[in-house]
Formats: C-alpha cells, structure tokens, sequence
C-alpha cells in the first residue's frame, strides 16, 4: 500500500491539516478562519450541528479562498462520540484545536450522567487529545492548542462534578478553564516524546453564547480573539515551545503549573472517566 505521509509526516502536497473543535461558535470559527487563511493548511470544522457546520465551512471557503475546509459533526461531550470521530479520521492530523465548551445556566448532565461543563470543557479537550494521539504522533511534529481562559479557578478535585457544592455556572466554567492549564502541563510532558506539542492560551474576551450565560459581553472582535490561538497553532513558538500558557502571544506564568500533586491527581481522575 502507498503511504498517504510523505517525509516528516507531510500531507499529500505538504500542507498541514488542523482539526478545530466548536467551529461554529465565535472564536472557533475564527480559529478555523485564521488557520485556513494561513497558507499550506487544511481545516477540518467540528461541530455538533451540521448545519451550522456547513454553513461556517462555506463562509470560511468564501472568506479565505482554501477550498481545503471540511467538517465532521461529533458530541464532544461524549466519549463514544469522539472514538467514533478517531476511528474514522484518516490522513494526518498536524493540529488539534481544543476550543468547544457550554456555560449552562442551570446544572445538566450528559447520558452518560456526567456534569455538562466537566464533559464538555474539561473531558471534551482531554478525550479528544487521547483520541488523536496515535493521529497526531504519526504525523509528528503535530500540536495541540488547548483554548482556556484567564478567568479560571477554585477546582475542587474532590467535587469536580458539582455533586457537593451549589452549582453556578461561573464557578463550574472556572474550575473548567483552570483545568485547562493544568491537563495541558500533564499532557505537553506525556507527549513530548512523540513530537507533539500542547499548549493553552486565553483567546480574547469576545461576545458570544458562551460569554452571555455568564453575564459577560465581550469587547473584542472575534478575530482579535482568535489572534493567539491561531498564533499557536501556525507559528515556530507553538511547536517549540510545549506546557506553557499564553495570553497575547506572550508566554505567562500559570500559577496552576506548580502544583504538581493536584495536576497528577487531576490527571487520574479524568482517566477514570475515559470509557464512559
Ligand atoms: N468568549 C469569551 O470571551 C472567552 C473568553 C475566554 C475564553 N473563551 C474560550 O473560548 C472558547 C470558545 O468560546 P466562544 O466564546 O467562542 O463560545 P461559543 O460562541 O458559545 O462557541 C462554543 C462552541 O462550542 C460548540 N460546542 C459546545 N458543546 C459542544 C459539544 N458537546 N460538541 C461539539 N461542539 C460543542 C458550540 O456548538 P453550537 O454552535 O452547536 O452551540 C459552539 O460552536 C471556549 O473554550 C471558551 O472557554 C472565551
């Protein structure tokens, strides 16, 4: 059989493919938008809707002209959602974008009976990391992006659900963000010596579905939201560089890097969900 790899996990003509989930939303499409625009890039939207995947994929063609745009629809939220996505990816996978989240105003549950938030902002980027590793090493060097966000805290390892604690949806999406940062650490030293990178950053603070459920409005275009995740995703620095954070394209210390104790505990505890 012909390899579909050509040297150093190339594509077909050399160019990059990058998966960016939540594609549709504000700053996913602009992700998608800003990676697509970037010469010698493939962009694969995931969405959970399709028709608002296709309709960002046609707008994003229109806007860039890379016709090399294409979506899958999976539920991030869902560990069986996202083993089928994998299993049927074929080619490479250069980029992964971890972007996809929900701030529901009252507490919900996937079917699986797992927390909303936890599924989808926390368990939705660490699955979907597991899910492409074999893709993502294979086609070395290759990145992950994990978008997070500067508003992030109060995790408690012991109620990641919010089976004990009163939920909000602020404190539930700030616990989410803060494990962001800290699977990235656990992750980026896991996959270093495949060649693959991952690091998060803050996006910008852009008006969106999102943004609105916690109150928020957001005065940053979706674009200038996108700016250091996309940096990340195309530029040297984010392949060089992996298990940092960033804001503006600039490498920030991340306070939950240091505690090694709950990022290892953290970590085992999201592998415990991994068949759910
Ligand atoms: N907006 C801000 O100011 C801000 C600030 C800091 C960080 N962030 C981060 O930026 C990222 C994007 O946020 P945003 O503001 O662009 O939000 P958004 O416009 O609400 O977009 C969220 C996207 O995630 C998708 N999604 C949600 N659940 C999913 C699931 N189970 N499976 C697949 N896709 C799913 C949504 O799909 P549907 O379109 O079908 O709903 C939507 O496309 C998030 O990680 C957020 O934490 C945002």
């Amino acid at each position: 059989m012909v390899s579909i790899y050509g040297k150093n996990g190339q594509w077909k003509d050399g160019s990059r493919v990058a998966l960016v989930t939540g594609a549709s939303g504000a700053i996913g499409k602009a992700i998608a938008r800003g990676i697509a625009g970037t010469p010698g890039n493939e962009v694969v939207l995931l969405c959970r809707n399709e028709m608002k995947a296709r309709q960002a994929c046609q707008e994003i063609i229109q806007a860039t002209g890379n016709g090399a745009v294409r979506y899958e629809v999976a539920d991030v939220s869902r560990w069986s959602s996202i083993q089928g996505l994998a299993k049927r990816w074929h080619g490479p996978l250069h980029v992964l974008v971890n972007n996809a989240a929900v701030t529901p105003k009252r507490r919900e549950e996937t079917p699986e009976g797992i927390e909303l938030q936890f599924a989808t902002n926390v368990l939705g980027y660490f699955w979907m990391i597991q899910a492409f590793t074999d893709h993502l090493r294979r086609s070395a060097p290759a990145r992950v992006v994990n978008v997070a966000s500067q508003w992030a805290g109060d995790l408690d390892l012991n109620d990641l659900e919010f089976r004990r604690r009163r939920y909000t949806n602020g404190e539930a999406y700030r616990q989410s963000k803060q494990a962001n940062r800290m699977l990235t650490v656990a992750l980026a030293e896991r996959l270093k010596p495949s060649g693959i990178s991952v690091n998060a950053c803050h996006p910008g603070n852009v008006n969106s579905p999102l943004s609105n459920n916690l109150g928020f409005g957001g005065s940053q275009t979706p674009d200038e939201g996108a700016r250091t995740p996309v940096w990340l995703a195309v530029s040297p620095t984010g392949q060089k560089v992996t298990g940092k954070y960033f804001d503006r394209m600039q490498e920030v210390r991340c306070p939950f890097a240091e505690d090694r104790k709950a990022i290892a505990a953290l970590y085992e505890a999201c592998l415990r969900f991994s068949d759910a």
